[in-house]
């Protein structure tokens, strides 16, 4: 078995806040990213495929198919978007980095399956000193 990653790069915009609190305790749990103007990141997405090689072309994946599939399911709904207000499949969820990684692989993995190699991982670097990672389960 191999794995193998494609990078990703999209910005957006979102806040992290839970609207069952007060702005007041939004603000003591979430610091400056409950700000309700909203903020913005530079994402950095890593999507890793795992499968056996191709003795014909020596990949696990086409990685052109792979980098056209995440931009069609993830970076096509969420590049200079907000997270809170258009991105359907984040409706109703706080979009921290955590969640986010759970619901991309959502959008993920039935179509990297129909490329011939199964979804490992979604990590989703939101600065250069936080990420997620999300295997799944
Ligand atoms: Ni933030």
């Amino acid at each position: 078995m191999i794995y193998i990653t494609r990078r990703e790069h999209f910005n957006a915009a979102h806040r992290v806040y839970n609207p069952k609190w007060s702005d007041k305790k939004n603000l003591e749990v979430f610091g400056v990213c409950a700000n309700p103007n909203w903020h913005g990141h530079n994402y950095e997405l890593f999507v890793t495929v795992k499968g056996k090689v191709n003795k014909d072309t020596g990949f696990v994946v086409d990685l052109r198919m792979l980098s056209e599939l995440i931009k069609k399911q993830i970076v096509e709904k969420v590049d200079h978007k907000n997270f809170n207000l258009d991105v359907s499949f984040m409706k109703g969820t706080i979009p921290s980095t955590e969640n986010i990684v759970r619901e991309f692989w959502k959008q993920l993995e039935k179509p990297i399956a129909k490329l011939g190699c199964r979804l490992h991982c979604v990590k989703l670097q939101e600065t250069e000193n936080n990420a997620a990672e999300y295997f799944g389960e």
